[in-house]
């Protein structure tokens, strides 16, 4: 142990430096969305890159996974070996220049928090993104979306630190090669290395509102005046109608991605199943198709696993009804799955983190 050399086996918590937190043995259930209980030798909180730097030095980064607001993660045994680190800062900063404003959000910072300041100010862009769990820094690392935005759309840059090298660099939102529910950051070499620090988006206060997805689209139809405040306030009816509340229900939104298909498979899966949802790429005729179609048609929406069960009105979240264990979530992840693959020949990925 760093202070005192001592062995903890009961749960501890004490200060090391003025700023860093650490506790031991500690159950980490309320660290993550879907609540499920598994205790971590050690979970250590910091709140800025000096903290870092005494944290590496004193190999307290060696091997350390990166928690942030634990809406896309599963601990999956009931006891975790590893260290967790969790960034605390969550400052977040305004920098209007006429039309335009510039919002610094530190990691720490609870992304549906920023989007409110955000609105708040009459500033668009994060709207879209508006209830979704997490922070800043997991929103970045697998850039988040909903509702026919994703964060890349208003990104403009990241601070980030290296725990293998403690250097720290900023990177522009072209160098971190995000797609669907992807960033350079989760690219094998730089995944679990790079701490998100802060980052920075550039908002609008003339209005641009996204309204591709048709729900939203028509849930303000003839609105006039519409506010990024406004639009906020659908998303989060839609949300609300549609996917569980984390506050109550233990769940990290959408547990399965949806499936991409190449040009040839895509068009072989439309002519089979003409009544599937199917989003075309134009640039590269790829195919997004629906999780959750494919889970419902395949007939999963009423599976279970001990404490686990999938959403009723949105079947590709997996929630936790109280008591689920990670095994629990985890065989049903495996049952969805091969019914899955039994019925349409496709394998359905994880959006999840699964850690053990
Ligand atoms: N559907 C069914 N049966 C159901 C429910 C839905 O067949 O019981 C089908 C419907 O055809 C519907 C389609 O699923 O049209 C798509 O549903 P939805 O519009 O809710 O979106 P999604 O593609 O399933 C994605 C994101 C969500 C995000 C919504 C809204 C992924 C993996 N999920 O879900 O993100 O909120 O779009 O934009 O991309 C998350 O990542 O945690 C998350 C919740």
């Amino acid at each position: 142990m760093p202070s005192s050399g001592e062995h903890h086996d009961a749960s501890s918590v004490f200060q090391y430096a003025d700023m860093i937190t650490i506790n031991e043995h500690i159950d980490i259930a309320h660290l993550t969305t879907m609540g499920v209980h598994s205790v971590a030798s050690r979970v250590v909180e910091f709140s800025n890159t000096e903290d870092l730097d005494l944290l590496r030095r004193d190999r307290l980064l060696d091997n350390a996974f990166i928690l942030g607001g634990g809406s896309n993660v599963l601990f999956t045994g009931a006891t975790y070996g590893g260290t967790i680190v969790r960034p605390a800062m969550n400052g977040v900063t305004l920098d209007r220049h006429g039309d335009s404003a510039v919002l610094t959000a530190e990691s720490g910072c609870r992304l549906d928090d920023v989007v409110d300041a955000a609105c708040a100010q009459g500033l668009w862009g994060l709207e879209n993104l508006s209830l979704i769990p997490g922070n800043i820094g997991g929103a970045i690392v697998q850039n988040c979306g909903a509702y026919g935005a994703e964060i890349a759309d208003c990104l403009t840059s990241v601070d980030l630190y290296d725990m293998a090298s403690g250097s720290q660099v900023t990177l522009d939102r072209k160098d971190l090669n995000m797609s669907y529910r992807h960033s350079c950051l989760k690219e094998a070499g730089t995944a679990g290395r790079m701490i998100v620090v802060r980052a920075r988006f550039t908002l609008s206060a003339t209005p641009r509102p996204n309204l591709s997805y048709k729900a939203l689209a028509d849930a303000v139809a003839g609105r006039q005046d519409l506010s990024a405040a406004d639009l906020r306030t659908a998303v989060i009816a839609i949300r609300r109608a549609k996917l569980p509340d984390v506050a109550t229900t233990g769940s990290v939104g959408s547990y399965f991605k949806n499936p991409v298909l190449s040009g040839n498979d895509a068009r072989a899966f439309a002519d089979a199943h003409p009544d599937a949802p199917v989003h075309i790429n134009e640039t590269d005729k790829s195919a997004k198709l629906s999780a959750a179609w494919l889970i419902d048609r395949a007939g999963c929406k009423p599976m279970a696993c001990g404490g686990a069960s999938l959403w009723p009105t949105q079947p590709l979240v997996i929630v936790n009804r109280g008591n689920a264990t990670g095994a629990d979530i985890l065989a049903l992840e495996k049952a969805v799955r091969e019914r899955v693959e039994s019925v349409f020949g496709i394998t359905l990925e994880c959006e999840v983190v699964k850690l053990s």
